[in-house]
């Protein structure tokens, strides 16, 4: 989009002389909240209609005022619309685009609002599209989750704990647990969004404003649930963008856990999952390498999205009511952390299901003998012997076993008894974990159908954002 020269600034009434380069090279956001042209537009529109209610616009001066803004949505959408020197963030553009075309009618565009009330009611509209955006990458992550468990059948691997070989799991309870904690973030998501349903228009600069203009009937225009109470709130509040921030930033560190777990299953030592090769990516030096590269940077970028939401907290602490320019710091952290989430969101989920899974060698290395150490202790618990004596005497039986006494299952055999040879069998511990809720084959069958509707669930919830 060209450059033009400078125009008037929006204040230029007060100021003899115009803005110096250095301050409008270093407090313009055009460069970033450009990206709000379409819900600044739409904010426009709700605010000329209620001018209009309002009296403050004749109908044929509103007509002439939507036209010139459908217009400026016309040319933003082709991406002809032109930026002057002087246009200082997305409002002012449009404001001076509108005036151009609609002349007078336009100049009165601005009767009774304030940039402060324009810019929250916009990050809100925005906010609420942006999360929509992020939800559905959430919901379709769970989605190839879940397919993946429905299709690991009787898949079982190494539980883990300290990343010390613990209790064998069943390979789709191990992929419900990824998409549990992001039932839990869709969850905070959604109720974030209802949080940051409320329109600030009507606020005015931080006190409202002696035109007749009525906030609830352009919440309603602009299809917000409710309306500010408080004009000082209103236009200082960005609770909203810390709280998605947040949403964002546990999002990130979820797919850090996701990324890290697939580090280690893809590389050489574990060997539980290949990665397709559309999903991985080469080395330009050593030629045998495939690296999981998706995987490593949702691990990294994750501390980009913790800094995001902190470096916005840090910006809000202590500011005094009302708006601050401070504020239009909120916009960077949270377009980057919207970008980044969508874009992982998408990557792990073509990662995870496009990859092959090695179920021989996850069986191999759950089935190794050390992982029945429980089990033996609650076949003594079974057979009335206190939890406390009897972990301490399938120790020792460890011990004996790594000391190169015999094998740990001839050992229970003898001490214990014949029937502990069953859970040395392949897969016979993993069968063992039977409570609601484990890990085991039975739970695991039950926690499918519930995960199943959760997510139907989930779906709906996000349908009904709109
Ligand atoms: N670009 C500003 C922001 O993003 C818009 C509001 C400016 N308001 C003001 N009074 N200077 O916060």
């Amino acid at each position: 989009m060209a450059e033009e020269k400078s125009s008037e600034s929006l204040w230029h009434g007060r100021f003899a002389g115009g803005p110096a380069e250095a301050l409008m090279a270093y407090t313009a956001s055009l460069p970033f909240d450009r990206r709000l042209w379409e819900v600044d537009i739409r904010g426009s529109k709700a605010h000329v209609r209620g001018l209009g209610r309002a009296g403050v616009l004749s109908t044929a001066e509103v007509e002439v005022v939507l036209d010139a803004l459908d217009k400026v949505h016309g040319e933003f959408a082709s991406g002809t619309f032109e930026f002057h020197e002087g246009d200082e963030d997305i409002h002012t553009a449009v404001e001076r685009r509108v005036t151009e075309i609609a002349g007078d009618a336009g100049a009165r565009l601005h009767t009774a609002r304030s940039r402060n009330d324009q810019v929250a009611t916009d990050l809100r509209l925005w906010t609420k599209g942006a999360i929509t955006e992020v939800a559905s990458g959430v919901i379709n992550l769970q989605r190839v989750l879940l397919d993946r468990a429905r299709q690991a059948g009787d898949a079982y691997l190494p539980g883990y704990t300290h990343l010390q070989r613990a209790q064998p799991v069943m390979l789709a309870h191990h992929l419900l647990a990824h998409a549990w904690s992001l039932h839990r973030d869709l969850d905070r998501l959604v109720d974030a969004y209802h949080r940051l349903d409320v329109s600030p228009l009507g606020a005015g600069a931080l006190a409202g404003t002696s035109i007749a203009i009525d906030p609830v009937t352009t919440a309603e225009d602009l299809g917000f649930a409710s309306t500010f109470a408080n004009s000082l709130d209103a236009v200082s509040d960005r609770d909203f963008v810390a709280e998605t921030l947040f949403a964002l930033s546990l999002i990130g560190i979820h797919l850090s856990r996701i990324g890290e777990e697939w580090v280690l299953w893809t590389s050489e030592e574990f060997g539980f999952a290949r990665l397709d090769d559309a999903y991985a990516t080469g080395s330009s030096m050593l030629p045998q390498k495939k690296n999981a590269d998706i995987a490593e940077l949702a691990r990294g970028k994750s501390g980009r999205l913790i800094g995001n939401l902190t470096g916005l907290l840090a910006t809000l602490k202590a500011l005094p009511l009302a708006y601050n320019r401070d504020l239009q710091e909120d916009k960077e952290p949270l377009f980057d952390s919207v970008e980044q989430t969508v874009l992982a969101l998408a990557a792990i989920a073509g990662m995870i299901g496009t990859a092959e899974f090695d179920t021989e060698r996850m069986a191999a290395c759950a089935d190794a003998e050390l992982l029945v150490a429980t089990d033996l202790a609650e076949h003594l618990v079974r057979n009335g012997v206190p939890f406390r004596q009897a972990h301490a005497q399938v120790g020792q039986l460890v011990r004996r076993h790594l000391s190169g006494e015999a094998n740990l299952r001839d050992l229970a055999v003898a001490e214990i008894g014949s029937d502990c040879a069953a859970y040395f069998e392949s897969g016979g511990a993993t069968k063992m974990r039977t409570s609601p809720g484990g890990a085991g084959p039975s739970p695991v069958v039950v926690q499918i159908d519930a995960f199943a509707a959760a997510f139907a669930e989930s779906v709906t919830r996000l349908d009904g954002l709109g």
